[in-house]
């Protein structure tokens, strides 16, 4: 990471850090329509166990538990992960819900070929370098087993709120303090290099033009 990097990465985990103070329950209770998705792809493939990443207070960790997945939930915000732990035992859920900070840019805890499966909502479009993108989609290579699933959405740069973020460098934008990157399709070809592109759907979240991404750890690799 350049020294531009890592004051721009420090700088947003305060600004998610405060925003979930601020605003507990800030992405809703529902859960996304991705991790909708996610659970009839993990569900049919016979999976019961997911890391998600970037999990924010837990909408979808918590409705995949429901699901009867054991989910374990990591985020680099602790304010947002107190909130998930609190829903959990809430709920009932904490023995299928586990939670850990976690910077993904540091290297993913478990080791080689151990997760079944991962899902990540809205993380892979934070404030990554594109070779901390191309890091971090590596990392999730190493920790899944061969036929492993990962399933994530990101924000479209066909949405029509892009041109109104501001454009930094390495392709990402800034709005109200927040930094990301809006995915083309080529992003997501090239990202999933490594890996059997299973789907790629464009669709539509609130207000946002989305993209949801299944590809699947190759059982032989090329
Ligand atoms: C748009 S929110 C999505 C939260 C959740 N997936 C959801 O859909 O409700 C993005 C999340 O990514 C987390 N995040 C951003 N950069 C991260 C990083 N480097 N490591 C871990 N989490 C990160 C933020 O704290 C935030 O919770």
């Amino acid at each position: 990471m350049n020294t531009g990097h890592v004051e721009l990465a420090r700088a947003q985990q305060e600004r998610w850090e405060s925003a979930y103070v601020r605003r507990p329950r800030l992405h809703g209770v529902g859960p996304s329509r991705a991790a909708e998705w996610a659970a009839g792809v993990f569900g049919a493939a016979g999976i019961d166990d997911v890391l998600e990443l970037g999990a924010g207070h837990g909408r979808d960790a918590l409705f995949l538990a429901r699901q009867g997945f054991s989910v374990h939930a990591t985020d680099f915000s602790e304010a947002a992960l107190d909130q998930l732990r609190l829903e959990a035992q809430r709920e009932g859920l904490d023995d299928r819900v586990t939670a850990a900070l976690h910077d993904v840019r540091d290297p993913l805890p478990p080791a080689d070929a151990t997760v079944n499966a991962v899902f990540a909502n809205l993380l892979l479009n934070m404030a990554f370098s594109p070779s901390e993108l191309r890091s971090l989609v590596a990392e999730i290579h190493r920790v899944l087993c061969p036929g492993g699933i990962f399933v994530y959405a990101v924000w479209s740069a066909a949405d029509s709120c892009a041109k109104h973020w501001r454009r930094l460098e390495d392709g990402l934008a800034m709005h109200d303090g927040f930094v990301g990157r809006f995915f083309d399709e080529s992003l997501v070809t090239e990202l999933a290099e490594e890996w059997r592109l299973d789907e790629t759907t464009p669709y539509d979240e609130g207000q946002r033009r989305m993209w949801r991404v299944t590809m699947t750890k190759p059982v032989q690799e090329s």
